[in-house]
């Protein structure tokens, strides 16, 4: 499975959202809406392979993470507004268990932010920091099961480098620019693509 996770730094983790400002009130919800286009949708097709995390880190709920699974998830559309919905439902779920709440098929949300999902993840995945300063990925050996982590329009804090850097995450880089995290998605997956194909099992999409 390829998983992409993103960390918002400014999402409302209640979902409170107004879906007509996504980019504004929302907290730059509209960036990961991009991410979990990029990373989980083919034209007219889902990435059966594929996962999405969106890690909020912040207010006024604490940090949840919403995860989206591409081999089950369904209905999910390639523009932001319903994408941004389907977060809304996830975050606003009313749970008791300690861990994933399955909201709906393909579409779950833990309690926790980034370090509580390199846990949950642990031995499953190895996870890879997206990052300008890293390992050139055309010189890259990628594991069976990556992890890519990428922030939203704000910069890793300190503690978020300091507690990657602990846990020894390797860093692998695009190149020199600066990219949109969507756009850095695109290039992972092409990369990826180029070595082991997309399955010609990809889920049929309407859109
Ligand atoms: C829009 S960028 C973040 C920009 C933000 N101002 C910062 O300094 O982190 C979103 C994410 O895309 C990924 N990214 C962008 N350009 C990249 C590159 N050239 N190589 C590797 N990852 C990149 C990084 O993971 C980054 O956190």
């Amino acid at each position: 499975v390829r998983r992409f996770a993103t960390v918002s730094h400014t999402g409302r983790s209640d979902g409170a959202w107004n879906l007509n400002d996504l980019a504004g009130g929302a907290g730059r919800v509209d960036v990961l809406c991009r991410n979990i286009q990029s990373a989980l949708l083919l034209s007219h097709g889902l990435r059966a392979d594929a996962e999405f995390y969106a890690v909020l880190t912040g207010p006024p709920q604490g940090p949840k993470t919403v995860r989206l699974q591409g081999s089950a998830i369904q209905m999910l559309h390639p523009d932001e507004r319903s994408t941004a919905a389907r977060l809304q439902q996830a975050l606003q779920a009313a749970w008791s268990v300690p861990d994933w709440k399955e909201v709906q098929r393909g579409l779950a949300v833990a309690r926790f932010g980034l370090e509580g999902l390199l846990d949950d993840l642990k031995g499953r995945c190895t996870p890879v920091l997206l990052d300008p300063k890293g390992t050139p990925i055309e010189s890259w050996d990628p594991p069976k099961e990556p992890l890519f982590l990428l922030s939203d329009h704000i910069p890793f804090t300190e503690a978020e480098y300091a507690a990657l850097d602990a846990k020894g995450v390797q860093r692998v880089s695009l190149g020199p620019h600066w990219y949109h995290g969507n756009h850095a998605i695109s290039v992972v997956q092409w990369f990826l693509d180029k070595r082991s194909p997309v399955p010609s099992d990809a889920r049929p999409t309407t859109s």
